[in-house]
């Protein structure tokens, strides 16, 4: 069994990743600053802003482990702009995810999976992309302080990696990641075509986003690389043809966008991760 710490346990995705680990055989220790407990794995509670805690959680925490963990992913962040002021965003979110990285350097951990975000692309998108789908391709075009630190989150991994070349570092840059639950309020996307336009109609599901760190955290390979993940398709029953000719006029298709396709291309993570999401808003069932 492989141990690996999930930072942000607690949140909202943080809870679906970690019963994904348990349950597809990991052994998943939690870290948070708020919450108790998760299901199936352990939970500390720490500040992910204190290097010495960071460095602990890593490595032992009386009567819970020791022996220190195999692989970190690092989901703990403010994870919206405009939750709390830019600087407090700012101060969080990079102090903590520079205390990952350095901890896990210090710790002798060679692979990290972390939540970048679609942010990065260039959302809410009032200046148009460059193309669609839009991919990894595109320089990031952060357009808040939370994406701006995601980009430098980026930035910061290469530089660890160039410093060891044994590090794998694989960013995830999730979509909006949905519930099951979520999906009722779909239908009501499609009133106007401006409602989801801020990130091209894409979402995940959390499931997916689940599956796509469990595949950063086993692909083999070193060094860093970042991966849009969204689901196959938009949160949209209008044909892609409508929406962008409606929002996006004149924006180039660089290849067929389909009927419904994601507009925020996970070709990469299919190639390099075997990711393929299983679940969409569609037909809300699993494919095999
Ligand atoms: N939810 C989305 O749609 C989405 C999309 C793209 C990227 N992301 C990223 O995915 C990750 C998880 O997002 P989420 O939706 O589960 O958010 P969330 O707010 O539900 O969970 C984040 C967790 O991180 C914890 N945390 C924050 N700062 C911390 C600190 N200093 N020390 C310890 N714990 C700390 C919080 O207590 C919280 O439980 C984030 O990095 C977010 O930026 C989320």
């Amino acid at each position: 069994m492989t141990r690996v710490l999930v930072t942000g346990g607690s949140g909202d995705f943080g809870r679906a990743c970690v019963k994904h680990l348990v349950e597809a055989g990991w052994d998943v220790i939690a870290v948070d600053q708020r919450g108790e407990e998760v299901t199936g794995g352990r939970f500390v509670r720490a500040d992910l802003t204190n290097l010495g805690n960071v460095v602990e959680v890593m490595n032992y925490i009386d009567w819970q482990y020791s022996g220190g963990v195999d692989a970190i992913v690092h989901l703990g962040a403010i994870p919206a702009p405009g939750i709390t002021t830019s600087s407090a965003t700012f101060d969080n979110n990079i102090r903590a995810t520079h205390n990952v990285f350095l901890a896990a350097k210090l710790n002798g951990i060679k692979r990290v999976v972390w939540a970048s975000s679609e942010t990065t692309l260039g959302i809410p998108f009032d200046i148009p992309p460059s193309q669609v789908p839009i991919d990894e391709s595109v320089p990031a075009r952060p357009e808040s302080t939370y994406a701006m630190v995601k980009a430098l989150e980026e930035q910061m991994a290469a530089h660890f990696c160039r410093w060891d070349p044994e590090l794998t570092m694989i960013g995830l840059r999730f979509s909006n990641i949905i519930h099951e639950e979520g999906y009722a309020e779909f239908p009501g996307f499609d009133e106007d075509t401006a409602i989801r336009r801020w990130n091209l109609w894409g979402y995940v599901d959390a499931r997916d986003a689940a599956q796509a760190v469990e595949r950063a955290l086993t692909v083999d390979r070193t060094g860093t690389d970042v991966y849009i993940i969204a689901a196959a398709d938009t949160v949209s029953a209008r044909p892609n043809r409508e929406l962008l000719d409606a929002q996006f006029p004149g924006v180039p298709a660089v290849r067929d966008v389909g009927e419904h396709d994601t507009l925020l291309s996970i070709d990469n993570a299919r190639r390099d991760l075997g990711y393929e999401p299983r679940h969409s808003w569609r037909h809300n069932r699993t494919d095999a």
